[in-house]
């Protein structure tokens, strides 16, 4: 059985598709991908703890021939049986996760060694179909497993002293990452010295962050989350929902919090 974590973002994200950096963390929540070679061909999504197997034949329709196109012919008889306790449009990376543990999955079942750049590449393959263009900071964090600068395709690890742990609240509004990523092109094209700006803004935000975790300086991580959290207000991500929760985990003593992936929905973290 292939194992993939979800992730969240603590600063940069949409400035990351446009080139600036980010900083994301691995979270422990995952999907495993496991093949059974005789079973019928296709994608199945079975709950946790639930004997109930769903196939989502559109979804593997969508990547069959990209699996087929990098892996071989044989893929298509291939039966992948997915669980996951990730909530899909989550802001949680459940689709960049799918993608490694399929990729891992597959290396598995033909008793391959896949190295962690090959599964970056490979899910960014995965990750295009669903996404369209994105930047690669979801994938690349979840096959790094573990707190990851990401710049422009290229990542290296965050040395953390004192590992940060993170409250996620998530809202029942599912997220639509593609959805977000076109809203704020437009947005880009219709007034792009206002969000030039906000994306400068959030990338100072993430150097600053990248500093005060290789200094163990929590407050100043928690309330570099929440100056990004109204910088992602401002590029029209955020929600009152979202919005809400980031309040009130501030109320209850946390040191920040903020909007985590694509927004619109989906999740926030809090620093305590
Ligand atoms: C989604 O988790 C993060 C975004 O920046 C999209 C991407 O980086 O591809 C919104």
């Amino acid at each position: 059985m292939a194992k993939a974590c979800g992730k969240i973002i603590l600063s940069g994200e949409h400035g990351v598709v446009y080139g600036y950096p980010a900083i994301a963390q691995c979270i422990d929540r995952s999907v495993f991908v496991k093949v059974i070679p005789r079973g019928e061909p296709g994608l199945y999504f079975e709950p946790p703890n639930v004997k109930l197997r769903t196939l989502n034949s559109e979804l593997f329709k969508q990547i069959a021939p990209k699996l087929v196109e990098l892996f071989g012919p044989e893929i298509s008889h291939l039966c992948f049986q997915v669980q996951s306790d990730i909530p899909p449009g989550s802001g949680l990376g459940s689709s960049a996760a799918l993608s490694v543990a399929l990729v891992r999955a597959i290396f598995e079942h033909n008793h391959e060694v896949l190295s962690q750049s090959d599964t970056v590449q490979y899910a960014l393959e995965l990750e295009k179909i669903f996404h369209g263009n994105p930047s690669g900071v979801d994938h690349t964090t979840i096959a790094a497993q573990s707190l990851i600068w990401f710049h422009q395709g290229r990542f290296e690890n965050i040395r953390c002293l004192n590992p940060l742990h993170f409250r996620i609240s998530t809202t029942a509004t599912q997220a639509g990452t593609r959805a977000l990523i076109t809203a704020v092109r437009r947005n880009f094209e219709k007034n792009p010295r206002h969000i030039q700006t906000l994306f400068e803004n959030i990338a100072c935000i993430t150097f600053q962050m990248r500093d005060a975790i290789e200094s163990n300086d929590r407050s100043a991580v928690g309330a570099l989350m929440t100056k990004n959290h109204f910088l992602l207000q401002d590029l029209g991500v955020s929600t009152p929902e979202l919005d809400r929760l980031c309040e009130s985990a501030k109320q209850e003593g946390a040191l920040g919090a903020k909007l985590t992936g694509a927004g619109g929905g989906g999740s926030v973290i809090a620093l305590f």
